[in-house]
């Protein structure tokens, strides 16, 4: 049967992929490490389920308007009032089935053939196929490890050209953790009203997992004219750890919104009705069980950090938010471990999987195949273990080499280069 060229000009989700190999070795009973999961390892809490069980109960159970009730329109507009001090109409508020739904309904509704999106390096994966699956460009910006990841208005600035539509910034971003301050935000924002029609689709899912005291801003806030030209995305899978309820918003200018709404409303309709009621307590639960699941990840953070580095071949800085660590595997690509020799992340990955019964995401769906990404959204004793087994798999295997002390030597030098 026929599948269309749209079909075919993407790939499948790397990330869902390493995860769904990970637990089908585990069904199998092969005791696999897995630091794939993009989501937070905690329960979503009670209160919120107890809502949903409530609002089942009571017969909500049919359509709503496809852009969401008003009630949660409502509680997503005073959300992002008083934590980002961003003011909108519930008609500006669409909610989807995940912030994933809601960066793809935003680019069906923006795009036109050919149009470019600005997108920076190591960026999610959806990005760019989403963008292609509009019939859009994505344009490509590389940032490493050297800026800590950022990209600097200079090369924005490089970048944009009359096609630009949209600069997608993701702070803190997936899967770097890197997070913009507000000075650097207002620089960007600069760049980006340079050009008259340009915006920035801002993906805040991430806003609320930050480190060390860092400010989180949304680039809407940084300057009054940057609020009409920008998209804000956010959600409650990782702030409120309800990946699987499937909830995202995007809050924009009206037009935008209506083109939205339209879109959702010939493909999904409503996102599921009885969640919505319980996406409000959510909203405005305190932010007790968000500091709590930080607290936890700081100390994973830390310890990761720690573990990697001791890892002759891997490094990484301390990340700034979220919970993934990306760590540069530069040092160990072209070497070969049991026989078996790993050129670029895929491999690295594959190896890992084969040989130590670790699961990562290979740097290249995220743009950059020199590193490996991790989660730390997982138990300290996984961590523990896990960064263990690279450990071993990684140790530099003497029977491939007559210059053992040499290649010892070298470990050393690659760490410290
Ligand atoms: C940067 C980023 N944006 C958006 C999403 C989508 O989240 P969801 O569709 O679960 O709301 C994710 C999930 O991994 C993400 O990492």
């Amino acid at each position: 049967m026929q599948t269309s060229s749209r079909a075919n000009r993407i790939q499948p989700s790397p990330t869902l992929a390493v995860t769904a190999k990970a637990k089908q070795m585990k069904a199998e009973g092969i005791d696999v490490v897995s630091f794939g999961a993009g989501e937070p390892d905690f329960d979503t809490p009670d209160h919120i389920k107890m809502a949903a069980i409530k609002a089942l109960a009571s017969g909500d159970t049919k359509y709503t308007p496809s852009s969401g009730t008003l009630q949660l329109r409502k509680a997503v507009c005073r959300k992002l009032q008083e934590e980002n001090g961003l003011e909108y109409e519930p008609a500006q508020i669409i909610v989807s089935c995940g912030a994933k739904h809601s960066l793809y309904n935003i680019f069906q509704a923006m795009l036109n053939p050919g149009d470019e999106v600005v997108i920076p390096a190591p960026y999610w994966v959806s990005y760019p196929d989403q963008v292609l699956l509009a019939d859009g460009k994505p344009v490509i910006i590389s940032a490493g490890d050297s800026s800590k990841f950022k990209i600097s208005p200079q090369q924005l600035r490089e970048a944009m050209t009359d096609n630009t539509v949209a600069v997608v910034i993701n702070s803190p971003s997936n899967p770097t953790g890197a997070t913009y301050s507000p000075d650097a935000l207002r620089e960007l924002a600069e760049v980006i009203l340079e050009h008259p029609t340009a915006v920035a689709i801002s993906d805040e899912i991430y806003e609320k997992i930050v480190y060390d005291g860092r400010e989180v801003v949304s680039i809407a806030s940084v300057l009054p004219e940057m609020k009409e030209r920008t998209v804000v995305v956010n959600g409650l899978s990782k702030c409120a750890s309800m990946t699987g309820w499937r909830m995202g918003y995007a809050a924009s200018v009206k037009s935008l919104a209506a083109a939205m709404d339209k879109i959702q409303s010939q493909s999904t309709s409503n996102p599921t009705s009885f969640i919505q009621p319980a996406c409000i307590v959510a909203l405005e639960q305190s932010r007790d069980f968000v500091n709590m699941m930080v607290e936890a990840f700081d100390q994973r953070r830390r310890r990761i950090t720690e573990l990697l580095n001791d890892i002759p071949g891997l490094t990484m800085d301390l990340p700034e938010g979220a919970f993934y660590a990306f760590a540069n595997a530069s040092g160990v690509m072209g070497k070969t471990f049991n026989g078996v020799t790993v050129n670029n992340s895929g491999e690295l990955s594959g190896y890992l999987l084969d040989h130590a019964k670790v699961a990562v995401v290979p740097g290249n769906g995220f743009g950059l195949d020199t590193h490996i990404r991790l989660s730390y959204a997982t138990s300290m004793e996984n961590i523990e273990e896990g960064l263990r087994r690279i450990k071993e798999a990684l140790a530099y295997n003497a029977s491939h080499s007559s210059h053992t002390h040499c290649a010892v030597r070298r470990w050393g030098g690659w760490k410290n280069g």
